[in-house]
């Protein structure tokens, strides 16, 4: 419990009125001695030196985006090895890769730190109902996947879940009690990401959620770089041998957890230093909301779709093709040695991104809890690829949008789990068609039925290869297998 003196005290309320956060005791005189003390080591843990400066980049100013004078779309391993753009070695990446696996040297890494506010479901959204047939959640899907992987590379892939405080607990119990999806628990970590508090958008104020409670946002998906070495999960990656985190995000149930293709390019392709490796998709359009990699002084970089200048975002190759065609999907591969360095060799500095939320808040005059109708706040973020620039050489992979990206975020429309089913079912029924199952198809060619194809089954299309599958599926039907 934090107690203070009155000395100590007067020396805090000195401390805060000079960075401008007095406020934030405001109410401390009515609060109960538990309450006092919360509140007291929640202000212990703000960096107060930084915060001025902080506030004055981020929150009361704008920091204008430095778009680099030179933009040069990112160069990019193809999805097809024996592309005549640029022919690889397919056999020998996948060969590495599966190596790495079968040694034991790689970890799956969800991040699942998020709020989840755009799909508005209450709970962890690894806890999301998103199988197209069975509805079992985002975390069976990626639990199967690395019972599948252990199977088929005779070895364990260790899983680290981020959460963050507001979701720990919630993430905890649902592995507790449904017997770790299948999965020895020893093997499955969870730690919780950083915060940061929540500013009040114009005056730079901190905002307090409840009269002894600073208001906090998860500090990113770029705060898993931190939480990932502070938690101890990289020694723990140590103590085992492992040598590669393979990262992504919460939301996909089709995400591969781990990629034999991709990690072996990230780790012997010559163009990679092996510290981090992307995959991208082939953007539909310059106006889908992907980042986009580019190249900035010989360096891969991640742009905004909405820092990338119209003109380039829109630029065409002679075939047709948009000049700056990849998109990411937020897939990573990081060495956990690139990961420990940016820890200890230099000052953990990624930048902050601003978001304008909604941030319910007490009201300073009335001690009232106010819900805002329009955005009222900023709350600050780290963003991961914004390690990108930091790696030696960093290299891009294509994938295909078809077969690995279905993502969750929205509750109808682009991206919610009305399309993430539909396209469950079209990867599983080209899937099942490849091995010689029928599949009813309408006249516009889309499937007459809904399946979901767990990863137990198959991971890959090839593995569906003398399984026993139906020889057909019936109009209307809806099959899980
Ligand atoms: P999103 O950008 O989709 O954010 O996160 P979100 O918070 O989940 O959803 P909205 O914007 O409120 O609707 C992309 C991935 O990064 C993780 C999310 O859990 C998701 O897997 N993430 C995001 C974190 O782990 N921590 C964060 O602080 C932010």
């Amino acid at each position: 419990m934090v107690i203070m003196s009155d000395a100590k005290m007067k020396s805090l309320r000195d401390r805060l009125a000079a960075v401008g956060q007095e406020h934030l005791l405001r109410f401390y005189g009515e609060l109960d001695a538990a309450a006092q003390s919360h509140l007291l080591g929640q202000i212990e843990a703000l960096d107060l030196d930084s915060l001025p400066g902080l506030i004055q980049t981020y929150v009361t100013g704008k920091p204008k985006v430095a778009v680099p004078d030179r933009i040069d779309p990112a160069p990019y391993f193809p999805v097809d090895p024996n592309s005549k753009r640029r022919p690889w070695d397919g056999v020998a990446m996948r060969a590495a890769g599966e190596s790495l696996l079968a040694a034991g040297k790689v970890a799956a890494f969800t991040v699942a730190g998020g709020q989840g506010s755009r799909l508005g479901f209450e709970g962890p959204k690894g806890m999301f109902p998103a199988g197209a047939v069975t509805g079992k959640t985002l975390f069976q899907f990626f639990a199967e996947s690395l019972r599948a992987a252990a199977k088929k590379y005779g070895a364990v892939v260790p899983w680290y879940i981020m959460t963050s405080p507001l979701n720990h607990e919630a993430t905890v119990a649902y592995f507790e009690s449904n017997g770790y999806l299948g999965l020895d628990r020893k093997n499955v970590m969870f730690f919780p990401q950083g915060v940061m508090p929540s500013f009040e958008m114009g005056t730079g104020k901190i905002l307090l959620a409840g009269k002894g409670e600073i208001a906090t946002n998860p500090d990113g998906h770029g705060g898993s770089l931190k939480a990932l070495f502070t938690s101890g999960a990289i020694d723990d990656m140590r103590r085992r041998g492992v040598e590669h985190i393979s990262y992504f995000q919460v939301d996909n149930p089709l995400v591969r957890v781990v990629d034999p293709v991709f990690l072996g390019l990230h780790a012997i392709a010559a163009e990679s230093s092996g510290e981090m490796s992307s995959k991208m998709i082939p953007k539909t359009g310059p106006e889908e909301k992907l980042g986009v990699f580019c190249s900035v002084n010989g360096k891969i970089e991640i742009i905004e779709y909405s820092d990338l200048p119209r003109e380039l975002a829109e630029q065409r190759l002679a075939d047709g093709g948009l000049r700056f065609i990849a998109g990411s999907i937020a897939v990573h591969v990081m060495s956990v040695e690139f990961v420990a360095r940016l820890n200890t060799d230099r000052a953990f500095s990624l930048p902050y991104h601003r978001a304008e939320k909604k941030i319910p808040h007490i009201d300073m005059g009335t001690g009232k809890l106010v819900q805002p109708e329009k955005n009222n706040g900023v709350k600050l973020e780290r963003f991961v690829f914004d390690a990108l620039p930091l790696c030696r050489r960093s290299i891009v992979y294509e994938t295909s949008r078809a077969e690995e990206f279905a993502p969750i975020k929205n509750a109808t429309g682009v991206d919610s789990v009305e399309s993430s089913k539909a396209i469950q079912t079209e990867r599983a029924a080209r899937w099942l068609e490849a091995a010689g199952v029928k599949v009813p198809r309408r006249a516009d060619g889309t499937a007459e039925c809904v399946i979901e194809l767990s990863p137990l089954t198959a991971m890959e299309a090839g593995d569906l290869a003398g399984k026993n599958l139906p020889r057909e599926i019936g109009r209307g039907e809806r099959v899980a297998l």
